[in-house]
Parts: C-alpha cells; structure tokens; sequence
C-alpha cells in the first residue's frame, strides 16, 4: 500500500499503542515475513516467531501462542486487516475498563464474506456467527480482538467449523455463552481486509490520497508531474506524465509513459512506453511497450512485454478460479 505492505502499517498501529512484544504467526511465507520484519527492532517491537503447520484458523493460532503469551492481556492483530487511525484508543480504553475481552465491529455492505454480531438494543453482543448465510445484522469482525487469559480456556473448548479451521468467532461465542464481559466497539473509520484485488486497490487509493507531494528523484523538462506525485530519491521520469496521487519507489526508471491516479510503484522497475493507471505494481518488476493497464496488481520481479504478434489463437494457463476478460 503505497509502497509499504500492510503488514508494516499494522505493526507501526501495534508499537503506537505501546505494546512492545509481539508474536508472529506464520505459515508457508515464514522466511519471506522474517526477511521482511525481522527481529522487529525497526518497529520499536521484539518480533517472536511462532510457526503455525497449517492455517488450522485463529483461534488455533491462539492455542500454539499460549506458551508466549503467558497470562498477559494481548491483541490479536490480522495481518491483512488495514484500520486507518490505529488502535491506540482500542487498546487504553481496554487497559482502563478491562473486560474479559473486546472486539472491533464495522457496518459493511455484504456481511456474509466476515464474522457477523448481533447485538441487543444496548448494544451488548448477544451472538457471533462466521460467515453466515442470512446475517443478523450487518456488522461485521473487524481482525483486531482484545483478550485476557481466559480466552485459552475457550479455544480449547470448541470444534473446528465446516472448513475445517478452529474460530476465534466461536471462542468469543464461547466466552458469551459463559457470560463472560465481552464488550463492542463500532469504529467509523476506514477498514478493510485485504482479501482481495479489488480491495487492495482500494486500500491503495485510500493512503495514496493522503499523501502530500514530494519530489527527491529526478523529473526531466520534457516530463510533468501533477498533483500530489512522490518520486522517491533515485527513481527517473524521463520524458513522462505522472497524474497524482501516485508514488514512485527508489530506483525506479519512468520513461515514455504516463502513470495515472491511485498508481504506486514500488523500487527497481522499469516502465517504458506504457500507461498505468490505478494499479500496484511491485519491486523489480518490468512494463514495456504494452499500452494501457489499468485496475491491476502486478507483483515482484514480473516482466509484461508485448507478444511478438498478434495471436490467431489466445493460449491460456489460468489458476483456479481466475476471471479473464478477453477481446475477441
Ligand atoms: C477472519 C475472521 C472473520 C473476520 C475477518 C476480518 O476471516 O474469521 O470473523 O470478520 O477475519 O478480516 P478470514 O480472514 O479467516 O476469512
């Protein structure tokens, strides 16, 4: 998200909040977290990795990290969940009131994709479903839980849901029915999990928009940036237009091209004689002589070339449920 991962804008709203150790699930991606994140030190934060075999769900997750989080109150933080202003007020108004624990709901469109609450006139949380069918209200999870201990005791009393992953949705349950103090908070703030494409542009968008104009690297005559445009130090515009808000990574070479709004383009790439517009595209990655792209995500070390004719046939290898659109 212009040019940061949202697992960073996390971690800086978990040290902001002064919490100082934090343990860090992972699972197949653990080295390139590890890379990434490292001993957390960058943060303010002592990073503890804690390897998950399979993603066997959140509450599961809870269950490995026992051992490390002892009998302290703790945040449970999704990884993909992107919250505009932080947690910082979250997490003093839970140290202040302490209950047994506290959740995070927003009003959402299409509740069905999330964890549901349903509350009672006085706003206190009389039920919790995962992803249901026909949702009771329309406030969904958001990925931030404030715990005390006595959520261990509850994610070892339930049953893994139909796919299988143990859910920290019927461990809060699980508290409710036990008439634990399990508290609310709607936040009117910007949220989003970043689940999907569509969602990561718009995540994209959102901070992109609160950018303010800086120019470090170097724009030539024959080039124009427009509005609130960063060029990183060591990133090129040669010969280019760059409409803002967009944010152009170190190293970075732009010649040829325009770069429309809502575009970040992260370090190392190159993009020659092409058009871009609300789009990611990530380090060390290659865009030459292809026209216009637009509403995508390109990831690292990708090299998009024209074909080196028009095709007769169109030859695809797609992945399981991908969505082509194709001009016939
Ligand atoms: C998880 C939770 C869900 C919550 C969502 C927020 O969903 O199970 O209750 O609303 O995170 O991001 P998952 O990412 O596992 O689909």
């Amino acid at each position: 998200m212009a040019n940061k991962a949202v697992l960073f804008y996390g971690l800086e709203s978990i040290a902001e909040a002064g919490i100082t150790d934090v343990g860090m699930i992972v699972g197949d991606t653990a080295a390139e977290i590890e890379e990434a994140v490292g001993d957390g030190s960058k943060f303010g934060l002592k990073v503890t990795y804690i390897p998950q075999e399979r993603p066997l769900g959140l509450a599961h997750a809870v269950l490995i990290a026992q051992d490390y989080l002892g009998d302290d109150d703790f945040v449970m933080y999704l990884g993909d969940n992107f919250i505009v202003g932080g947690i910082t007020d979250l997490v003093d108004e839970f140290r202040g009131s302490r209950p047994d624990a506290q959740i995070l709901l927003t009003r959402v469109a299409d509740p069905r994709a999330f964890g549901v609450a349903e509350l009672d006139p006085s706003g206190q949380v009389i039920g919790l479903e995962e992803k249901p069918e026909q949702p009771k209200s329309d406030l969904a999870l958001v990925g931030v839980y404030l715990f005390t201990p006595v959520i261990h005791e509850a994610v070892r009393a339930i049953e893994p849901s139909w796919r299988g992953e143990l859910e920290i949705t019927h461990a809060i349950q699980h508290l409710i029915d036990s008439r634990a103090d399990v508290r609310s908070t709607v936040i009117k703030g910007y949220w989003k999990d970043t689940g999907n494409v569509g969602d990561m542009l718009e995540v994209n968008r959102t901070v992109l928009e609160a950018m303010e104009r800086r120019i470090d690297g170097a724009v030539d005559d024959a080039s124009e940036t427009i509005g609130r445009v960063v060029v990183e130090e060591g990133a090129r515009i040669v010969n280019s237009r760059i409409v803002g808000p967009v944010v152009i990574g170190a190293g970075t070479l732009v010649s040829d091209s325009y770069v429309g709004p809502f575009t970040s383009i992260a370090e190392n790439c190159r993009i020659t004689d092409s058009e871009l517009e609300f789009s990611i595209v990530l380090r060390d990655s290659s865009i030459r002589g292809v026209g216009r792209i637009e509403s995508s995500l390109i990831g690292r070390h990708v090299e998009v070339t024209p074909a080196p004719s028009v095709p007769s046939a169109h030859r695809l290898v797609l992945g399981d449920h991908s969505k082509v659109q194709i001009t016939s």
